[in-house]
């Protein structure tokens, strides 16, 4: 079993998984993969290694789409029917996008750009990366030039986030604080404590006291703007959700075999169910896989004896050499055991019903096309 059919057939294939995981070697993996098996497909990564970057051309960090050339899909074998185009989400100009989009002119769209606070905002607010990722993902799939579209998420702590996003930055913006805050600038045109009570009044002076009134206005400022472009935000939102509920999307819950990640993996796959998105497969990366061979103590002594290597070295050492080779292994297998056992609890928790797809612990990290061929392997072999 492997996500091949996936690959074939998916629209959309979201990566999600804890922060270091694999989501974004799994996500090129699966890119290539696609491009491969004759397909038109993007890979929108957010935060590649420097060295995979390079190797998918993306060492300029940037908004643009560019293409993996052709003869480096192929990796020199039979040209490849597909195409892979790779683009690093760049969040700040995804967020601008939107301000465009939505802003009711371009007077108002300056205002919020230059303002200060919406600089700041941008590129800190919680939610703000995963929704800025979702709404380029929302755009590229409305202009139809893929046939595939894999997106990797942001390195968020928890996994959660990537689908609370919208909510929790919309709820940000539209909190009642902000509300209270925004008020004395509402209600006067300009920052005024006239507007506002007594108690607030005297808070807010107090602020001002340590940020400076310029700032409170700024920040006053942009909320009444922003407010008014929110509506937008919320829409795209939306939309956003029933694209991922789509019939052609399918959600890939990477993790690694530690207890954690496979908690994690769990935690998120109720919540797929519960807002009804579809589960693709989970794929448990760098997974400990045992080659203890089954070689008796003299055939292993016999065998290092024989070594040019180990030649000159006394039969008492050589045993010693035997001894520490079995441990390794022991130890090898002990940690093939131990994933292995995480794997069983997490098909088991899931009913037995979602695709598990296990990656082994490759001895090098994959940082070029060559190595996600061997990650391709195991996900679409
Ligand atoms: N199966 C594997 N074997 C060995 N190294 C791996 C494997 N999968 C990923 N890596 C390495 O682990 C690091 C983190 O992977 P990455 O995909 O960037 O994680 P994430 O996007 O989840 O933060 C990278 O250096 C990558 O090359
Ligand atoms: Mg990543």
């Amino acid at each position: 079993m492997s996500l091949k059919p996936l690959i074939e057939k998916s629209k959309i294939l979201v990566c999600v998984g804890s922060g270091g995981v694999g989501k974004t070697t799994t996500a090129a993996s699966l890119g290539l993969a696609g491009a491969r098996a004759g397909r038109r497909t993007l890979v929108l990564t957010i935060d590649p290694a420097k060295r995979l970057a390079n190797a998918l051309g993306l060492a300029t960090l940037g908004h643009d789409v560019q293409a993996v050339p052709a003869d480096k899909v192929s990796l020199g074998g039979a040209p490849v029917a597909g195409t892979l185009d790779a683009m690093m989400l760049d969040q700040k100009r995804a967020f601008d996008e939107i301000v465009t989009r939505y802003a009711k002119d371009p007077e108002s769209q300056k205002r919020i750009m230059s303002n200060r606070i919406y600089q700041q905002i941008s590129s800190t607010l919680a939610g703000s990366h995963e929704y800025a990722a979702m709404a380029k993902l929302y755009e590229i799939a409305g202009e139809g030039k893929y046939d595939l579209i894999i997106l990797d998420t942001p390195p968020t702590a928890n996994a959660l986030d990537f689908l609370d996003a919208p909510e929790r930055l919309t709820a940000a913006i539209d909190s009642s604080a902000i509300q209270w805050f925004t008020k004395p600038y509402m209600a006067a045109g300009r920052f005024s404590l006239k507007a506002v009570g007594m108690g607030a009044a005297f808070v807010l002076k107090r602020l001002a006291r340590f940020v400076g009134s310029a700032f409170l206005e700024d920040m006053a400022r942009f909320f009444v703007e922003f407010n008014s472009i929110l509506g937008g935000f919320r829409d795209r939102a939306r939309e956003v959700f029933e694209l991922l509920r789509g019939a052609d999307v399918a959600f890939v819950l990477v993790s690694s075999a530690d207890p954690m990640s496979v908690d994690e993996a769990i935690y998120f796959y109720d919540r797929l169910i519960a807002s009804k998105m579809p589960l693709g497969a989970f794929v448990v990366n760098r997974v400990h896989t045992s080659n203890r061979s089954t070689i008796d103590r003299e055939t292993l002594i016999a065998k290092l004896t024989a070594r040019p290597e180990l030649r000159g070295y006394s039969p008492d050492d050589i045993t010693q050499v035997a001894s520490d080779f079995d441990r390794t292994h022991k130890e090898f297998q002990e940690l093939a055991e131990t994933d292995a056992r995480q794997v069983t609890r997490l098909g088991e928790r899931s009913g037995q019903k979602a695709l598990i797809v296990q990656v082994p612990f490759f001895d090098e990290d994959i940082y070029d096309v060559s190595g996600l061929s061997q990650m391709v392997k195991y996900l679409a072999g």
